[in-house]
């Protein structure tokens, strides 16, 4: 049987009810996806409202931490060790356009330090979660990131910077050198899912520039607690200062790491 924090229990309890309400809002939009009228205001307002559902959990549980949401920003609390981040919506594109894949995302940050996340994906029942020295779960099952060891067996997932985001040349650069030495790149649409396909095993790695807090916090939990390796392009730890990350089993992280690192220049 795992053995849960309370906290962990809060986070998985407030990721499912925000969930509940999406899966019926995902099914909205599948109907308005048809008459496309006014599809961007309809998944704004889920947005808001899972956050605000989100939000309402967690402090009902914690009413003293602080947060910093993807809809409200900073929200300070009286306790300052810690601190919820949360992604109501990771893969908004992919809700607005109907493609089931999007997730919930919530981290919880002691003293600067990441301890603890949960990825929810609610069309598919899915719930990753993870506790600093406690292991990483989808469900009730044990999560370990894959064993490959070799770059031309891996399959990696990354996030392409899309119209208005600068990086576009850099990508590029990076896409060039990584698609000629692995077995296949994907696309998903939800940072926090690809950090969690890395700590199921299902992608060897994950790599992106310009993503936000909100978008990785529970994510890297996941990884680094099914003993893969998360940094920045400089193998550092800094990935919510700089929005640079690169995660990966712990065989291949440093070869990604120095294999984006030469094609960046
Ligand atoms: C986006 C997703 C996507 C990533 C983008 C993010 P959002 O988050 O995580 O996979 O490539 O960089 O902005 O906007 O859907 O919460």
């Amino acid at each position: 049987m795992i053995v849960r924090s309370p906290v962990l229990n809060v986070m998985m309890g407030a990721a499912r009810k925000a969930g509940r309400g999406m899966v019926r809002d995902f099914g909205e939009v599948e109907k308005l996806q048809v008459s496309m009228k006014g599809t961007s205001d309809f998944v704004s307002s889920a947005d808001l409202k899972a956050e605000k559902t989100i939000r309402a959990e967690l402090s009902k549980a914690r009413p003293a931490f602080g947060f910093l949401l993807e809809e409200g920003g900073e929200v300070g609390g009286d306790d300052k060790s810690h601190r919820w981040i949360v992604d109501p919506i990771d893969g908004t594109t992919n809700f607005l356009h109907g493609i089931p894949q999007f997730a919930v995302s919530i981290g919880l940050e002691r003293d600067g330090e990441l301890i603890a996340g949960v990825v929810y994906e609610p069309i598919s029942d899915s719930l990753f979660h993870a506790e600093k020295g406690a292991g990483a779960y989808l469900n009730e099952w044990r999560l370990r990131v894959s064993a490959r060891r070799k770059l031309e067996e891996s399959v990696l997932a990354t996030g392409i910077p899309h119209r208005g985001r600068p990086g576009q040349d850099v990508f590029i650069k990076e896409l060039t050198a990584v698609m000629q030495e692995t077995a296949g790149v994907r696309r998903f649409g939800s940072a926090a899912l690809d950090l969690a396909y890395v700590a199921a095993g299902r992608c060897e790695g994950y790599w992106e520039s310009g993503i936000k807090p909100w978008d990785i916090a529970a994510g890297i939990v996941l990884v680094k607690e099914a003993g893969g390796y998360v940094s920045d392009f400089d193998g550092k730890g800094d990935m919510l200062a700089t929005g640079d990350i690169v995660a990966a089993n712990d065989q291949l992280h440093s070869k990604l790491v120095s294999l984006l690192r030469k094609a960046r220049g």
